[in-house]
């Protein structure tokens, strides 16, 4: 089995009516896609796998859907009106604008490679016997470039903290870093660039009627969180989920979905005693890499990272990365944000957003642990964990290649495809269009007659289809089909009523 690189799974993804470029007809709008009839359906069963696990198998979360026009006093309240910010730097003679930041990350990827590839020749060369972390601690070229790159991050981060912008534009002078497209050094200065996108109110010309589109969905679960907690009739510690659309004026638009200018979140706060929150942070931690590993993402794919720069509201935060085809990337955040959110509105807006808490006596405004997945994120990580080329059989026994999606079944698009053997054969037709009515009030199914069988097959593993359903000549005499399994091949011949049952004890949701 081996895994695809990301040309080909981007290529994929439009191919099989996954994941299309917005506008593509005028040539694409950067970093906006939409979902094509796959991945709207691979969407929504990964929305309902995180709604089901947060929402309904815990009695203390329930959800809301907030709008996504938000009082422009919410944006200021949050921080983010004055510290959403990227630095961004542009090249003079290409033109091109870049995250200074990103600049200097790239740099340290590249001393990061040589790392990599020395560790790599001695592994060859020393065979079994070789000791990885041995040789990085005593290689000396290896430590002198690893100390190398703590240095520039160490630097970078503290210059990113101060707000230090002359700071990042001296170290990319410094590193001589070149632009990528020109070659050039020739450097602007180095910029804070609010990330939020603004539209304007009704008829209200200039500051006034500013409004911003939201840059996460979280505030509109802060705003509404005494309006929850009465109507709920919650006790902390409890939690409010929202999946929703999120807007972000990224810079740098690349790497398909995985950074991108409109996306959807799927975030959680859980509403904490102070002095509690250390102790749900680690819950939550474990929680949603759990979460992770249960949908079939391998364990090895996946890695905690704590924050070296924590943003203005968390005293704590890790990301869970998942290793994305151009190498490990954050794919979900888990923040202790104190009580900066609610204590920030309290203050702003001049209502109480607090908490009396019948066990101790007493008024507080509760602490909160964030939970923040980015919902299309999600989608590329399960496209890029499923998706593969495999040796097998084919029909006459000799080896062949195929491509398959191998989503866990509650995630696949389609759960079962109805294949009559021939499509000019009145009663095989007729009994599968049949079987199709019965199947599709239970669950997505697909019924195909185009091509001959093996086509069919591949198609439907192209698109991760778990099951199979051939009808043919046995089948119009005994009422039996055979049921074909995606990801080991076997075939059984049962009744209809029994690869009903089989497809449907197989796509539940791993909760
Ligand atoms: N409320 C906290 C928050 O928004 P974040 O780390 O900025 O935290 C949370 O974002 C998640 O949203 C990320 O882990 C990522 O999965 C997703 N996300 C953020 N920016 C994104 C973008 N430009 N395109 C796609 N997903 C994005």
């Amino acid at each position: 089995m081996s895994a695809i690189d990301f040309k080909r799974l981007t290529s994929h993804c439009k191919e099989y009516g996954f994941i299309f470029q917005s506008s593509e007809i005028y040539d694409g709008l950067a970093a906006v896609y939409d979902y094509g009839p796959n991945g709207v359906e691979l969407k929504k069963n990964i929305e309902s796998y995180w709604w089901k696990s947060m929402v309904q198998m815990h009695d203390n979360i329930v959800g809301i859907d907030s709008a996504i026009f938000m009082h422009p006093k919410v944006w200021k309240a949050s921080g983010h009106v004055d510290a959403f910010n990227d630095p961004l730097v542009d090249n003079k003679d290409s033109n091109r604008r870049y995250r200074a930041d990103q600049l200097i990350e790239g740099y340290c990827e590249k001393i990061e490679a040589k790392i990599t590839k020395d560790v790599t020749k001695a592994a060859k060369r020393f065979g079994d016997d070789f000791d990885e972390k041995q040789f990085r601690e005593t290689n000396q070229r290896i430590i002198d470039r690893q100390a190398k790159i703590d240095d520039v991050l160490g630097r970078m981060n503290n210059f990113l903290k101060e707000e230090n912008m002359e700071g990042l534009k001296a170290l990319i002078e410094e590193l001589e870093i070149a632009c990528p497209e020109s070659g050039s050094r020739n450097w602007t200065d180095v910029r804070q660039f609010n990330l939020m996108f603004s539209t304007q109110l009704g008829n209200i010309a200039g500051e006034e009627g500013k409004l911003y589109l939201r840059p996460e969905t979280a505030q509109g679960i802060f705003t509404n969180f005494l309006n929850v907690q009465k109507t709920s009739r919650q006790k902390i510690p409890f939690g409010i989920a929202q999946i929703g659309k999120a807007f972000r004026n990224e810079i740098i638009a690349r790497q398909f979905t995985f950074r991108m200018r409109e996306f959807h979140q799927m975030e959680m706060q859980f509403f904490v005693r102070p002095g509690e929150d250390a102790k749900w942070y680690d819950y939550w931690k474990n929680t949603r890499l759990e979460w992770h590993k249960a949908i079939g993402s391998s364990a090895e794919k996946l890695r905690f990272h704590d924050h070296d720069n924590l943003a203005h509201y968390a005293n704590a935060a890790v990301d869970i990365e998942f290793d994305f085809p151009f190498g490990f990337r954050e794919l979900e955040g888990i923040h202790s944000r104190t009580d900066f959110d609610l204590s920030s509105h309290q203050e702003l807006s001049g209502k109480k957003l607090q908490y009396f808490d019948p066990e101790i006596n007493e008024n507080y405004v509760p602490y909160v642990v964030e939970t923040s997945i980015g919902l299309d994120r999600m989608i590329l990580s399960q496209m890029a964990n499923a998706l593969c080329d495999e040796t097998v059989p084919d029909a006459k026994g000799k080896e062949s290649t195929r491509t398959v999606l191998k989503l866990h079944p509650s995630l696949a698009p389609n759960k079962c495809a109805i294949l009559p053997l021939l499509k000019n054969h009145e009663g095989l037709v007729t009994m599968g269009k049949d079987v199709f009515n019965q199947f599709k009030t239970s669950f997505n199914t697909i019924y195909d007659e185009k091509d001959a069988i093996g086509r069919r097959y591949r198609r439907q593993d192209a698109i991760g289809t778990p099951f199979c359903l051939t009808i043919d000549h046995q089948s119009l005499e005994d009422q039996t089909v055979t049921l074909r399994n995606r990801d080991d091949l076997t075939q059984v011949r049962i009744s209809i009523e029994e690869a009903k049952a089989k497809v449907n004890s197989n796509i539940e949701f791993p909760l």
